[in-house]
């Protein structure tokens, strides 16, 4: 199996069950034209977490690692009236770009871009959120996570992103820091008693990767 073919599946399922979408495409767009990475959420993924979101009937969102938005315009419309995302990320030029790409998608009301480390911004929110999105610098995802659970009640969902990394994440002895980070994130996840957790490989057009799902259960 090739990436072409993943391209071609991923193409599928957009084109049939996710579609096109203007406030989406726009924020596409306009990450690109100030030179943002392609490392978004892909289309199916970014509704994936939608649909866990509303399935939740999570009022209270949080997002690590905004890069331009677009995960947080689908996590933004996951939420019911009256429902709030705050979402975190480092760069200032992501979070001006995020800010437009929010205002423009309707959401500006519900989505609060908080610009500064999560490691600073974290730690000084007020919980709990119903459904916490692991997004940012794969080195800290154990510091996240940790800050997660402090942010959680039990029936909190927490997921995170790239947790495969082409498979990396097997080796024991890499010396990648992000395959550090998400490793130690695993162990943490497993060892600790008040969650239950799940990982899911994925391919797709960003290659194969995977999520971590984290339900917190006490
Ligand atoms: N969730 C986004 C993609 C995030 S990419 C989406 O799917 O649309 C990861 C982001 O994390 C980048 O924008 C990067 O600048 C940000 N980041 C890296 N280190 C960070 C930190 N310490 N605190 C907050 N954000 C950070
Ligand atoms: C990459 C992908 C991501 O989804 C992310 O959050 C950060 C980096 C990457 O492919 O480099
Ligand atoms: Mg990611």
């Amino acid at each position: 199996m090739t990436q072409k073919q993943w391209d071609a599946v991923d193409d599928y399922i957009n084109t049939l069950l996710v579609g096109p979408d203007d406030a989406l495409d726009a924020a596409l767009e306009a990450s690109a034209a100030a030179n943002l990475p392609p490392i978004q959420v892909p289309p199916n993924g970014g509704k994936l977490l939608n649909l866990l979101a509303r399935g939740q009937g999570a009022t209270n969102i949080l997002e690590v690692g905004t890069l331009g938005g677009y995960c947080a315009i689908w996590l933004g419309r996951a939420l019911p009236p009256g429902g709030r995302l705050i979402t975190l990320e480092i760069d200032p030029n992501c979070v001006e770009v995020a800010r437009a790409n929010v205002e423009r998608a309707g959401l500006a009301d519900v989505v609060e871009v908080v610009l500064g480390s999560a490691h600073d911004t974290m730690p000084a929110l007020e919980g709990p959120f119903d459904f916490i999105f692991i997004d940012a610098d794969k080195a800290s995802y154990p510091e996240y996570f940790t800050y997660a659970l402090d942010l959680s009640r039990p029936g909190t969902l927490i997921v995170a992103d790239n947790v495969i990394r082409d498979g990396a994440i097997i080796d024991a002895n890499s010396d990648d820091a992000n395959v550090k980070g998400v490793r130690r994130f695993n162990e943490l996840v497993a060892a600790s008693p008040r969650v239950t957790a799940t990982a899911i490989q994925t391919v797709g057009i960003k290659g194969y990767d995977g999520f971590a799902l984290v339900l917190v259960t006490a």
